[in-house]
């Protein structure tokens, strides 16, 4: 196939949100424990955060990571998971039908943020929990000290309050599976009142309405709209998840970044029409804080799922193991995300380690990076500066789901400061290479700075993955024959490949 980009650094839509390539750690599987924290590891530090995977953190560079939850978050007693460890109490966690032990609590989780250099966005039980629980954590986590929670934090060692900006309402309660499920109209009145009353403790928070867990879900829209109706005023954004996963076609999957698009489109457009009717001022922004590849159908046949498993503490819950094709599904999904960062602020893959993880990690064992992980990093790394508008034109190919949908899919990003495009580019043809032609006229002279790209090696095919024994089978390598002249950029991308070019 052949493509033809054109840019222009007249031509741009936001400033790049550094938020936007956030990161979640949930207590679920083994995300937190043997993921993020675990004593008695040859690698843990004095408070059993694993030095190896904080290594690995770091190299990512998660901007943002939200905690703890996810579903476990509906049924969780944060106080459960602060104060004197030996006091903490064991519980049932009904959403992964896991023992938590609460070793691990909001304390270790701040500490945690603050070595691996991300900023922390707490969750809310807002399943089994209410408004008096809300403002407690918020008390505890962000109050200077004389009252109670605030004092509590003192004892437990944390003289200096957390300061946590980002806190989302509750989640993913639109879904029947969610404990405490509710309609859009309970859940509105629910989260606009707990907004209010979180506002008095500390008005210097963001929040995050809970909005569809997927565009597929019945009330998707519908859900939107009651949901701001009730809470315009209140918060600062609404949420949105989305996980995709390969059926029997390959062309429909490697497509799916145009269920992020509309998805993102048609929130935003609902949260402008709220905005229309209730002749608010301020612009509603999604938190798109949970995205991935997840192969949700093998997840459905687990004993965990089923509700057959023993009760265990950490039991393996979908590590799945990602491809060559995973990864450029990724690249593609942060493309749709940087297209939108006008309205997508705060985004978080997920998950961070073990589940569904950007990273793996054994009990007593190694670390490594996912094949995922890596364009991941690249984009995080290399987008700065303004975000570009990208005009694509290029040859098409037939998805059943999608329609007509493009073979080289783009993104890119202008930092004027440094003088230095950045371009991110999916080859969705599984058979043969793409030849791309970027239009840089407009940008003065440019030469290449970087460019690596993703994709199979001799001896792999589109399954290919990572593991504990070939920790660096899927990575990056140089890409060749990227060349500059009179305004135009040429390059090829290999067949079902993810690449980063930037020119300066
Ligand atoms: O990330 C895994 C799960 O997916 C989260 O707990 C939930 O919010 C979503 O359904």
């Amino acid at each position: 196939p052949r493509a033809r980009l054109t840019i222009d650094p007249d031509f741009t839509i936001a400033p790049v949100p550094r938020r936007l390539f956030g990161s979640f750690v949930e207590h679920m599987g083994r995300c937190v424990y043997t993921g993020i924290y675990e004593p008695g590891h040859p690698k843990a530090d004095a408070d059993g955060l694993r030095t190896d995977v904080l290594d690995l953190v770091r190299e990512l560079g998660p901007t943002v990571v939200r905690y703890p939850g996810g579903n476990f978050v509906s049924g969780y007693y944060w106080e459960d998971g602060v104060g004197p460890k030996e006091q903490r109490p064991r519980r049932l966690d009904r959403a992964w039908r896991s023992i938590e032990t609460n070793e691990f609590g909001l304390g270790e989780f701040a500490r945690w943020a603050k070595a691996a250099g991300t900023e922390p966005m707490m969750a809310i039980n807002l399943g089994t929990r209410g408004i008096q629980e809300a403002c407690d954590i918020l008390e505890y986590a962000n109050h200077p000290g004389g009252t109670k929670y605030s004092d509590l934090r003192r004892a437990h060692g944390n003289a200096e309050p957390f300061g946590i900006k980002l806190w989302c309402l509750g989640n993913e309660m639109d879904g029947p599976w969610q404990v405490g499920h509710k309609t859009a109209a309970e859940y509105g009145r629910l989260a606009a009142e707990t907004a209010r009353a979180m506002r008095l403790v500390d008005p210097s928070i963001e929040l995050v309405a809970c909005g569809s867990s997927n565009s597929r879900m019945p009330t998707f829209g519908e859900w939107e709209r009651v949901v701001l109706e009730e809470t315009y005023d209140q918060v600062d954004y609404i949420s949105a998840h989305a996980y995709y996963q390969e059926h029997d076609d390959p062309g429909d999957f490697l497509a799916c970044a145009r269920d992020m698009d509309t998805f993102i489109e048609s929130v935003v457009a609902t949260a402008d029409a709220v905005r229309a009717r209730g002749k608010h001022r301020k612009h509603i922004d999604i938190s798109f804080d949970e995205w991935n590849v997840w192969y949700q159908s093998r997840h459905r046949e687990s004993a965990i799922a089923k509700g057959e498993s023993e009760w265990e503490v950490a039991p393996r819950v979908i590590e799945d193991e990602y491809s060559i094709t995973d990864a450029v599904v990724v690249g593609t999904l942060l493309n749709s995300l940087l297209r939108h960062g006008d309205r997508v602020t705060v985004a978080c893959q997920a998950q961070l380690v073990n589940v569904i993880g950007l990273l793996r990690s054994e009990p007593g064992g190694p670390a490594w990076k996912q094949t995922i992980a890596h364009p991941f990093e690249q984009v995080r790394r290399r987008a700065a500066g303004e975000i570009l508008d990208v005009r694509v034109r290029s040859d098409r190919y037939e998805t059943p789901r999608f329609g007509d949908v493009d073979l080289v899919d783009a993104s890119g990003t202008w930092d004027a400061e440094n003088g230095l495009v950045s371009l991110f580019l999916a080859n969705r043809d599984q058979a043969e290479a793409a030849t791309v032609e970027v239009g840089v006229r407009g940008f003065g002279e440019l030469r290449v700075q970087h460019a690596a790209v993703l994709a199979t090696a001799e001896g792999q095919d589109r399954h290919t993955t990572n593991d504990e024994q070939h920790p660096e089978r899927v990575s990056l390598r140089p890409l060749d024959g990227v060349e500059v002249a009179d305004g135009q950029a040429t390059l090829t991308l290999p067949p079902l490949s993810w690449a980063v070019v930037q020119l300066g």
